[in-house]
């Protein structure tokens, strides 16, 4: 699958996006070492804190379905309403979560091209 094909794929899932709060729209997918797709959106909560991002709700989607090898990450985001043309830089939270399944090249896609995840995390926590 190509990058493009792959962002079209964030591009449908943001379309599902519950961002009532923030009215920001975020939709990932992710590409897998099988071919397998597993795609996510933002899910937020009135109680605030509970929201979980596109970028893990497709991860854990992903790992619960017993597929950890991931081969590329689409990520788009934008106010509900608006295209998402700028990069939507995936969040600390979110870029520790890839970096438990990821190595430092694993690439990100993003509006403006390919990225790799040590470009954002250059340094992981490891215990
Ligand atoms: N959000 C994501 O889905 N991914 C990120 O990497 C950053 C932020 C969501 C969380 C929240 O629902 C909204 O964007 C605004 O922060």
């Amino acid at each position: 699958m190509d990058q493009k094909a792959l962002m079209q794929l964030a591009e449908k899932a943001r379309e599902s996006a519950y961002c009532s709060y923030s009215g920001f729209a975020v939709g990932a997918a992710l590409l897998t070492a099988d071919g397998s797709i597993y795609t996510g959106c933002n899910v937020e909560n009135a109680s605030y804190s509970l929201g979980c991002c596109a970028e893990r709700t497709a991860i854990f989607k992903a790992v619960s379905e017993g597929n950890r090898e991931f081969t590329a990450i689409a990520i788009c985001g934008a106010p509900v309403g608006q295209v998402p043309a700028t990069p939507c830089i995936p969040c600390g939270a979110c870029l520790q979560v890839m970096a438990e399944f990821c190595g430092d090249e694993f690439p990100v896609i993003l509006a403006d091209g390919e990225h790799v995840l040590s470009e954002f995390l250059p340094k992981r926590f490891a215990l």
